[in-house]
């Protein structure tokens, strides 16, 4: 099996996507399957998909980041199965696979959070380096955009979402300050400002550490702006749904509140593969900072697993 990257025939640069391996092992992929990658991304994961698939398999990507679909595409050209790509959240699954006439799938994988396209995309503003508007969305196409939060959100959600969403411990001086500076009209408008108003606000003491004192504000920000908790949650049971019995759920996540939702919904709805979450190897760990959050786990649709349905409905 080749590795991610040395497929020349897209053009980009070499990517190499998290736990690359431990993806592709925990699928248990087979001829013929029909997978769903709920986030392809830059297609890292997917075209090590692809190649187990042969010409019988399908391969869905979904991807609520029209420019990541674009670049699967780009990527994904040539390769045996059939492959249909989507710019839909993973919580819109059941409608997706309604409109391609697919009653069920094999596999369902989920990378969640940003990736480095993003997270390198100056227009984005997810980085606190970034000299452009706070957008924040993976979807550039609809709702608000993380300055529009910071212009209209009262102090304090905002001071719920730095200390729920960011585990930030000074997050009420933080929404403060973003609530002063919006009275006087100097509301922090790119990443760079943000992230200069946050080192104001926090104690001198906060503002040298390993990380950046703006980190946690900018993880609450954009999980607030992306809705990704709700979304995640309608997406695993929209997941759970489009399985087959016996088939498989892999989830990668990048935080604590993400991995919370994703194991206490697995022992709730599937028989679960992995009780601790699989992390990246010494080299990994090495060659790619990410994979130092990255927690995978796997869990299988039983005759007994009972999706929720209903109250998910509303989170797109
Ligand atoms: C970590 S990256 C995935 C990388 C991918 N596995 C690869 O190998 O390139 C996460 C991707 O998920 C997308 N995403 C985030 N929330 C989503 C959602 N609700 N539905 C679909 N895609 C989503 C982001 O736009 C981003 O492209």
């Amino acid at each position: 099996m080749s590795e991610p990257g040395e497929h020349g025939h897209s053009g980009l640069p070499p990517h190499k996507p998290v736990l690359f391996k431990e993806v592709i092992e925990a699928l248990a992929l087979e001829e013929g399957l029909t997978v769903v990658d709920a986030t392809v991304g830059m297609g890292g994961h997917a075209i090590g998909i692809a190649e187990h698939l042969g010409a019988r398999g399908t391969l869905i990507g979904l991807d609520r980041d029209a420019s990541a679909i674009a670049a699967a595409e780009r990527i994904l050209a040539g390769v045996a199965p059939r492959v249909e790509l989507r710019h839909a959240s993973y919580a819109d699954l059941d409608e997706v696979l309604r409109g391609l006439g697919i009653d069920s799938v094999d596999r369902v994988l989920a990378d969640l959070g940003f990736g480095s396209h993003q997270m390198d995309d100056p227009g984005r503003g997810l980085s606190f380096r970034s000299s452009t508007s706070l957008d924040m969305r993976y979807d550039q196409t609809s709702g608000p955009t993380a300055l529009d939060l910071l212009r209209t959100t009262p102090e304090k959600e905002l001071g719920r979402w730095f200390r729920e969403y960011g585990e930030e411990r000074f997050w009420r001086r933080i929404a403060q300050a973003i609530c002063e500076e919006r009275k006087r009209q100097l509301l922090p408008m790119t990443g760079g400002e943000l992230a200069e108003l946050v080192v104001r606000a926090v104690p001198p003491s906060a503002r040298s550490g390993r990380i950046h004192p703006a980190t946690r504000v900018f993880q609450a920000l954009r999980i607030a702006t992306n809705r990704e908790l709700e979304v995640l949650e309608a997406g695993l049971a929209a997941a759970c749904r489009a399985l087959r019995v016996g088939g498989r759920l892999v989830v990668i996540s990048f935080h604590s509140l993400e991995d919370r939702l994703v194991k206490t919904f697995f022992r709730e709805n599937l028989q679960r593969l992995t009780k601790k979450p699989v992390t990246a190897g010494p080299e990994e760990l090495q060659s790619n900072p990410r994979s130092r959050s990255a927690k995978l786990r796997v869990a299988v649709k039983t005759a007994d697993s009972d999706p929720p349905v209903g109250r998910q409905e509303a989170w797109r």
